[in-house]
Protein backbone atom coordinates (compact mmCIF):
# COMPACT_ATOMS: atom_id res chain seq x y z
CA UNK A 1 0.00 0.00 0.00
CA UNK A 2 2.54 2.39 0.30
CA UNK A 3 3.40 1.94 -2.98
CA UNK A 4 -0.33 2.67 -3.98
CA UNK A 5 -0.27 5.69 -1.72
CA UNK A 6 2.97 6.73 -3.36
CA UNK A 7 1.40 6.75 -6.94
CA UNK A 8 -1.80 8.20 -5.66
CA UNK A 9 0.53 11.23 -4.24
CA UNK A 10 2.59 11.30 -7.26
CA UNK A 11 -0.62 12.03 -9.58
CA UNK A 12 -2.36 13.74 -7.08
CA UNK A 13 0.41 16.48 -6.39
CA UNK A 14 2.03 16.68 -10.07
CA UNK A 15 -0.38 19.54 -10.61
CA UNK A 16 -1.72 17.96 -14.00
CA UNK A 17 -5.04 19.72 -15.21
CA UNK A 18 -8.22 17.49 -13.67
CA UNK A 19 -8.41 15.83 -17.08
CA UNK A 20 -4.86 15.13 -17.27
CA UNK A 21 -4.70 13.68 -14.14
CA UNK A 22 -7.23 11.13 -13.93
CA UNK A 23 -5.86 9.78 -17.39
CA UNK A 24 -2.53 9.67 -15.53
CA UNK A 25 -4.62 7.61 -12.27
CA UNK A 26 -6.36 5.76 -14.68
CA UNK A 27 -3.59 4.62 -15.88
CA UNK A 28 -1.95 4.02 -12.59
CA UNK A 29 -5.17 2.10 -11.80
CA UNK A 30 -4.88 0.10 -14.96
CA UNK A 31 -1.33 -1.26 -14.18
CA UNK A 32 -2.20 -1.75 -9.87
CA UNK A 33 -4.99 -4.21 -10.86
CA UNK A 34 -6.30 -4.40 -7.25
CA UNK A 35 -5.17 -8.23 -6.69
CA UNK A 36 -1.76 -7.34 -7.06
CA UNK A 37 -1.81 -4.08 -4.94
CA UNK A 38 -3.29 -6.35 -2.53
CA UNK A 39 -0.94 -9.07 -2.80
CA UNK A 40 2.05 -6.26 -2.25
CA UNK A 41 0.99 -4.92 0.75
CA UNK A 42 0.70 -8.39 2.52
CA UNK A 43 -2.67 -7.86 4.11
CA UNK A 44 -6.35 -7.42 3.59
CA UNK A 45 -7.84 -4.23 2.07
CA UNK A 46 -9.44 -2.39 4.52
CA UNK A 47 -13.33 -3.39 4.93
CA UNK A 48 -15.13 -0.19 4.70
CA UNK A 49 -19.11 -0.13 5.35
CA UNK A 50 -21.26 1.15 2.52
CA UNK A 51 -22.47 4.44 2.61
CA UNK A 52 -25.75 5.78 3.13
CA UNK A 53 -28.28 6.01 0.47
CA UNK A 54 -27.85 4.88 -3.70
CA UNK A 55 -25.08 5.91 -4.34
CA UNK A 56 -21.82 8.50 -3.51
CA UNK A 57 -21.95 12.24 -4.53
CA UNK A 58 -19.73 11.34 -7.28
CA UNK A 59 -19.29 7.92 -9.03
CA UNK A 60 -17.45 5.42 -6.46
CA UNK A 61 -14.18 5.09 -8.87
CA UNK A 62 -13.99 8.92 -8.67
CA UNK A 63 -14.58 9.35 -5.30
CA UNK A 64 -12.00 6.42 -4.02
CA UNK A 65 -9.51 8.85 -6.28
CA UNK A 66 -10.54 12.40 -6.09
CA UNK A 67 -12.15 12.93 -3.06
CA UNK A 68 -9.44 14.88 -1.39
CA UNK A 69 -9.25 17.25 -4.18
CA UNK A 70 -13.20 17.40 -4.61
CA UNK A 71 -12.96 18.21 -0.66
CA UNK A 72 -10.16 21.28 -0.82
CA UNK A 73 -12.05 22.66 -3.76
CA UNK A 74 -15.46 22.79 -2.06
CA UNK A 75 -13.66 24.29 1.03
CA UNK A 76 -12.04 26.71 -1.12
CA UNK A 77 -15.24 27.61 -2.52
CA UNK A 78 -17.15 28.01 0.82
CA UNK A 79 -14.23 29.95 2.43
CA UNK A 80 -12.30 31.98 -0.27
CA UNK A 81 -15.24 32.52 -2.79
CA UNK A 82 -18.22 32.60 -0.46
CA UNK A 83 -20.23 29.46 -2.54
CA UNK A 84 -22.78 27.67 -0.28
CA UNK A 85 -23.48 24.65 -1.66
CA UNK A 86 -23.61 20.85 0.07
CA UNK A 87 -22.88 18.53 -2.48
CA UNK A 88 -19.23 18.20 -1.83
CA UNK A 89 -19.33 19.17 1.73
CA UNK A 90 -17.32 17.70 4.17
CA UNK A 91 -20.55 17.60 6.43
CA UNK A 92 -22.25 15.75 3.98
CA UNK A 93 -19.44 13.00 3.66
CA UNK A 94 -19.91 12.01 7.82
CA UNK A 95 -23.90 12.25 7.57
CA UNK A 96 -23.56 9.44 5.04
CA UNK A 97 -20.62 7.22 6.32
CA UNK A 98 -20.65 7.63 9.98
CA UNK A 99 -20.33 4.13 11.23
CA UNK A 100 -23.42 1.74 12.31
CA UNK A 101 -21.31 1.09 15.63
CA UNK A 102 -19.11 3.77 16.39
CA UNK A 103 -21.62 6.78 14.71
CA UNK A 104 -18.44 8.24 13.92
CA UNK A 105 -16.31 8.21 10.64
CA UNK A 106 -13.35 8.13 12.42
CA UNK A 107 -13.10 7.10 15.84
CA UNK A 108 -12.55 3.47 15.53
CA UNK A 109 -9.93 2.14 13.15
CA UNK A 110 -12.50 0.17 10.93
CA UNK A 111 -14.61 3.39 10.52
CA UNK A 112 -15.09 4.62 7.34
CA UNK A 113 -12.53 7.50 6.33
CA UNK A 114 -10.08 6.10 9.40
CA UNK A 115 -10.06 2.90 7.87
CA UNK A 116 -8.12 3.79 4.35
CA UNK A 117 -6.21 6.48 5.48
CA UNK A 118 -4.14 4.37 8.57
CA UNK A 119 -3.95 2.05 5.65
CA UNK A 120 -2.63 4.41 3.27
CA UNK A 121 -0.31 6.02 5.88
CA UNK A 122 -2.40 9.30 5.64
CA UNK A 123 -3.21 11.46 8.43
CA UNK A 124 -6.07 14.06 8.73
CA UNK A 125 -5.91 16.91 11.20
CA UNK A 126 -9.63 18.17 9.69
CA UNK A 127 -11.19 16.10 13.27
CA UNK A 128 -9.59 18.97 15.39
CA UNK A 129 -12.22 21.21 14.10
CA UNK A 130 -14.66 19.20 11.96
CA UNK A 131 -17.19 17.25 13.40
CA UNK A 132 -16.52 13.16 13.03
CA UNK A 133 -20.35 12.60 13.97
CA UNK A 134 -23.58 13.59 11.86
CA UNK A 135 -25.60 16.21 13.69
CA UNK A 136 -22.97 17.98 15.09
CA UNK A 137 -21.76 21.57 14.66
CA UNK A 138 -20.06 21.27 11.58
CA UNK A 139 -16.75 23.15 13.08
CA UNK A 140 -16.53 22.49 16.45
CA UNK A 141 -16.19 26.50 18.03
CA UNK A 142 -17.24 24.86 21.67
CA UNK A 143 -13.84 23.18 21.84
CA UNK A 144 -11.83 25.59 19.60
CA UNK A 145 -13.18 28.95 20.94
CA UNK A 146 -10.91 30.68 19.32
CA UNK A 147 -11.62 28.43 16.04
CA UNK A 148 -10.26 30.35 13.24
CA UNK A 149 -9.03 29.64 9.92
CA UNK A 150 -4.92 29.58 9.30
CA UNK A 151 -3.91 32.89 7.87
CA UNK A 152 -2.89 30.35 4.60
CA UNK A 153 -7.36 30.32 4.53
CA UNK A 154 -6.95 26.20 5.82
CA UNK A 155 -4.39 25.00 3.38
CA UNK A 156 -2.75 22.46 4.98
C1 LIG B 1 -8.26 24.86 12.41
C2 LIG B 1 -9.59 24.30 12.22
C3 LIG B 1 -9.85 23.58 10.89
C4 LIG B 1 -9.16 22.49 10.38
C5 LIG B 1 -7.96 21.76 10.96
C6 LIG B 1 -9.85 22.14 9.14
N1 LIG B 1 -10.91 22.99 8.93
FE1 LIG B 1 -12.23 22.91 7.37
N2 LIG B 1 -13.18 24.55 8.07
C7 LIG B 1 -12.86 25.21 9.24
C8 LIG B 1 -13.78 26.35 9.41
C9 LIG B 1 -13.78 27.34 10.58
C10 LIG B 1 -14.65 26.32 8.29
C11 LIG B 1 -15.81 27.25 7.98
C12 LIG B 1 -17.06 26.63 8.53
C13 LIG B 1 -18.23 27.09 7.80
O1 LIG B 1 -18.26 28.24 7.39
O2 LIG B 1 -19.14 26.26 7.60
C14 LIG B 1 -14.26 25.17 7.48
C15 LIG B 1 -14.89 24.80 6.31
C16 LIG B 1 -14.57 23.68 5.56
C17 LIG B 1 -15.29 23.22 4.38
C18 LIG B 1 -16.52 23.88 3.76
C19 LIG B 1 -17.77 23.61 4.62
C20 LIG B 1 -18.20 22.16 4.66
O3 LIG B 1 -18.77 21.69 5.68
O4 LIG B 1 -17.99 21.44 3.69
C21 LIG B 1 -14.66 22.08 3.93
C22 LIG B 1 -15.04 21.21 2.73
C23 LIG B 1 -13.56 21.83 4.83
N3 LIG B 1 -13.52 22.82 5.80
C24 LIG B 1 -12.71 20.77 4.71
C25 LIG B 1 -11.64 20.52 5.55
C26 LIG B 1 -10.75 19.39 5.38
C27 LIG B 1 -10.86 18.35 4.28
C28 LIG B 1 -9.84 19.48 6.40
C29 LIG B 1 -8.65 18.54 6.65
C30 LIG B 1 -7.73 18.37 5.54
C31 LIG B 1 -10.16 20.67 7.19
N4 LIG B 1 -11.27 21.27 6.65
C32 LIG B 1 -9.48 21.08 8.32
C33 LIG B 1 -11.87 24.89 10.13
C34 LIG B 1 -10.94 23.88 9.96
C1 LIG C 1 -25.88 10.58 -0.04
C2 LIG C 1 -24.93 9.82 0.75
C3 LIG C 1 -23.44 10.06 0.50
C4 LIG C 1 -22.73 11.23 0.61
C5 LIG C 1 -23.25 12.63 0.90
C6 LIG C 1 -21.33 10.89 0.41
N1 LIG C 1 -21.21 9.55 0.15
FE1 LIG C 1 -19.46 8.57 -0.29
N2 LIG C 1 -20.53 6.91 -0.75
C7 LIG C 1 -21.90 6.73 -0.57
C8 LIG C 1 -22.27 5.39 -1.02
C9 LIG C 1 -23.68 4.80 -0.99
C10 LIG C 1 -21.07 4.78 -1.48
C11 LIG C 1 -20.90 3.37 -2.06
C12 LIG C 1 -21.22 3.40 -3.53
C13 LIG C 1 -20.94 2.04 -4.16
O1 LIG C 1 -21.12 1.02 -3.53
O2 LIG C 1 -20.51 2.06 -5.32
C14 LIG C 1 -19.98 5.76 -1.30
C15 LIG C 1 -18.65 5.53 -1.63
C16 LIG C 1 -17.58 6.37 -1.28
C17 LIG C 1 -16.19 6.08 -1.46
C18 LIG C 1 -15.61 4.80 -2.06
C19 LIG C 1 -15.60 3.72 -1.03
C20 LIG C 1 -15.05 2.43 -1.55
O3 LIG C 1 -15.74 1.40 -1.41
O4 LIG C 1 -13.93 2.41 -2.07
C21 LIG C 1 -15.47 7.14 -0.95
C22 LIG C 1 -13.97 7.28 -0.87
C23 LIG C 1 -16.45 8.10 -0.49
N3 LIG C 1 -17.72 7.61 -0.70
C24 LIG C 1 -16.12 9.31 0.10
C25 LIG C 1 -17.04 10.33 0.33
C26 LIG C 1 -16.67 11.69 0.66
C27 LIG C 1 -15.26 12.18 0.90
C28 LIG C 1 -17.84 12.40 0.75
C29 LIG C 1 -18.04 13.88 0.98
C30 LIG C 1 -17.41 14.76 0.00
C31 LIG C 1 -18.93 11.46 0.48
N4 LIG C 1 -18.40 10.23 0.23
C32 LIG C 1 -20.28 11.81 0.49
C33 LIG C 1 -22.78 7.67 -0.05
C34 LIG C 1 -22.48 9.00 0.19
C1 LIG D 1 -11.00 4.11 -0.42
C2 LIG D 1 -10.05 4.61 0.57
C3 LIG D 1 -10.35 5.95 1.24
C4 LIG D 1 -11.50 6.32 1.91
C5 LIG D 1 -12.73 5.49 2.21
C6 LIG D 1 -11.29 7.70 2.35
N1 LIG D 1 -10.07 8.13 1.92
FE1 LIG D 1 -9.34 10.03 2.09
N2 LIG D 1 -7.60 9.45 1.22
C7 LIG D 1 -7.32 8.18 0.70
C8 LIG D 1 -5.99 8.18 0.12
C9 LIG D 1 -5.32 6.98 -0.54
C10 LIG D 1 -5.47 9.47 0.29
C11 LIG D 1 -4.13 10.03 -0.20
C12 LIG D 1 -3.08 9.85 0.83
C13 LIG D 1 -1.83 10.63 0.48
O1 LIG D 1 -1.79 11.36 -0.52
O2 LIG D 1 -0.89 10.52 1.24
C14 LIG D 1 -6.51 10.25 0.98
C15 LIG D 1 -6.39 11.58 1.32
C16 LIG D 1 -7.40 12.36 1.88
C17 LIG D 1 -7.30 13.78 2.13
C18 LIG D 1 -6.09 14.66 1.82
C19 LIG D 1 -5.12 14.61 2.97
C20 LIG D 1 -4.02 15.62 2.81
O3 LIG D 1 -3.52 16.08 3.85
O4 LIG D 1 -3.66 15.95 1.67
C21 LIG D 1 -8.48 14.18 2.67
C22 LIG D 1 -8.87 15.58 3.11
C23 LIG D 1 -9.33 12.99 2.79
N3 LIG D 1 -8.63 11.91 2.28
C24 LIG D 1 -10.60 12.99 3.33
C25 LIG D 1 -11.37 11.86 3.50
C26 LIG D 1 -12.63 11.82 4.21
C27 LIG D 1 -13.27 13.01 4.88
C28 LIG D 1 -13.08 10.55 4.17
C29 LIG D 1 -14.34 9.97 4.77
C30 LIG D 1 -15.61 10.62 4.37
C31 LIG D 1 -12.11 9.77 3.39
N4 LIG D 1 -11.08 10.61 3.02
C32 LIG D 1 -12.22 8.43 3.08
C33 LIG D 1 -8.17 7.10 0.72
C34 LIG D 1 -9.46 7.09 1.27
Amino acid sequence: MARLAGYLRAGLRTGLRPGLRLIVLLGVTAVMAVPSFEAAAGVDLPKLEKGKGEKCVEDTATMRRNHMDLLKAHRDDTLRRGIRTTRHSLKACVECHASSKTGSVASSKEDFCVACHSYAGAKLDCWDCHATKPGKRAVTQAAQPTASLPSNGGRQ
